[in-house]
């Protein structure tokens, strides 16, 4: 038998149960992990909460995590039982002991990365791989605006943004916070809580604003991120951090300067196995060369899923969270 978190109803944490299971058998395709280390996410708490609805109820929650093969599928060639392994997206249930997936999802983990470090990192800095080298390709030299710096993906992407060159304005909630992105290489970070982001954007752009701005927050500052940009600038809403943006009028893009709007997300990217290798080849490479350090700032049990959930919703944490089962 072995534990897995499940939920029947959404709402709070409290909807979070451990039940006992039997680890399921894999089917063609597919590969069992038994799990040394879980990522949490922000995606969790909104499939969670209701705000993107589960496929089934009741559901297991998680879409990150490494361990070793224990199981495989027919037909799977470029796997092996014992094989050390990491993940990010496929079906929920990765707060679990053993999760099976499309071995497709699945990818082989480098010696020197550890399960930890790879659980901490897979959807966070895959997410910041497509963010920073795909939809808005830095060439360095830019001054961009990232929102949430302290956070998970925020964390990396000031490591992986001041790597190639690029000087992040980092918005944060607290002096604490500041400090931290700042260590991770923002150039200047804006306590949004207290200071005027657009005025604070165009003193330090000299009046230009940026060509792009990075927003996982969402409702609360949709309007203030357009305003931020510079003409023809990109708007990247990847998140809902405060809620999601809805109900937008689209003619808000021509009056705010001809902006351009995207709203992407991982699966929309590493769409194919070819294409989520080559993402993973690049985050490996920025993990071993060390340009990228993974800050693991909370630990919790596979039982405490509820409470690292929480404080990820209250703002709580810095960096990354992992749940050990
Ligand atoms: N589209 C994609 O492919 C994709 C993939 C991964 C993650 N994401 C998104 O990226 C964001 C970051 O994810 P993460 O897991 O690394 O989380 P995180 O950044 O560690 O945590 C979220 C942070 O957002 C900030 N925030 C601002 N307003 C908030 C509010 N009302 N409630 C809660 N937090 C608020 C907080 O930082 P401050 O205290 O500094 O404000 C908080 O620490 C999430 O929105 C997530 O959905 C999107």
């Amino acid at each position: 038998m072995a534990k897995r978190i499940q939920f029947a109803r959404t709402g709070g944490p409290e909807v979070l149960e451990t039940v006992e299971v039997e680890p399921a058998e894999p089917k063609a395709g597919e590969v069992r992990v038994q799990n040394h280390a879980i990522g949490l996410n922000f995606i969790d708490i909104y499939f969670r909460t209701g705000l993107y609805p589960a496929p089934a109820m009741p559901s297991g929650l998680g879409t990150e995590g490494a361990g070793v093969v224990d199981a495989v599928g027919e037909g799977v060639t470029h796997l092996e039982k014992g094989d050390r392994v990491a993940y990010a997206q496929g079906p929920l249930g990765a707060y679990s002991q053993y999760h099976v997936l499309p071995a497709d999802k699945v990818v082989q983990l480098p010696e020197d990365i550890p399960f930890e470090t790879a659980a901490a990192a897979m959807l966070k800095g895959l997410t910041t791989q497509y963010l920073l080298r795909q939809t808005f390709p830095l060439e360095g030299g830019e001054t961009i605006l990232f929102h949430a710096a302290a956070g998970g993906v925020g964390s990396i992407a000031c490591q992986w943004a001041k790597a190639l060159g690029v000087k992040v304005i980092g918005t944060v909630g607290s002096a604490e916070k500041a400090e931290l992105a700042k260590k991770n290489g923002a150039w200047a970070t804006i306590n949004y809580r207290e200071e005027n982001v657009v005025e604070r954007v165009r003193e330090l752009t000299g009046g230009a604003m940026v060509p792009v701005v990075y927003d996982s927050v969402g409702k609360d500052t949709w309007t203030t991120s357009l305003d931020c940009l510079a003409p023809r600038g990109l708007m990247v809403s990847f998140g809902n951090a405060s809620g999601a943006v809805d109900g937008v009028n689209v003619g808000i893009l021509n009056q705010k300067g001809s902006l351009y709007l995207t709203r992407p997300s991982l699966n929309g990217y590493a769409d194919t196995r070819e294409r989520f290798e080559e993402m993973c080849l690049d985050l490996f490479d920025m993990l071993e060369s060390g340009k990228v350090k993974v800050d693991i700032a909370q630990r919790f049990t596979l039982d405490e899923a509820g409470k690292a959930q929480e404080a990820l919703a209250s703002r709580r944490t810095t960096g990354s969270t992992i749940l050990i089962p």
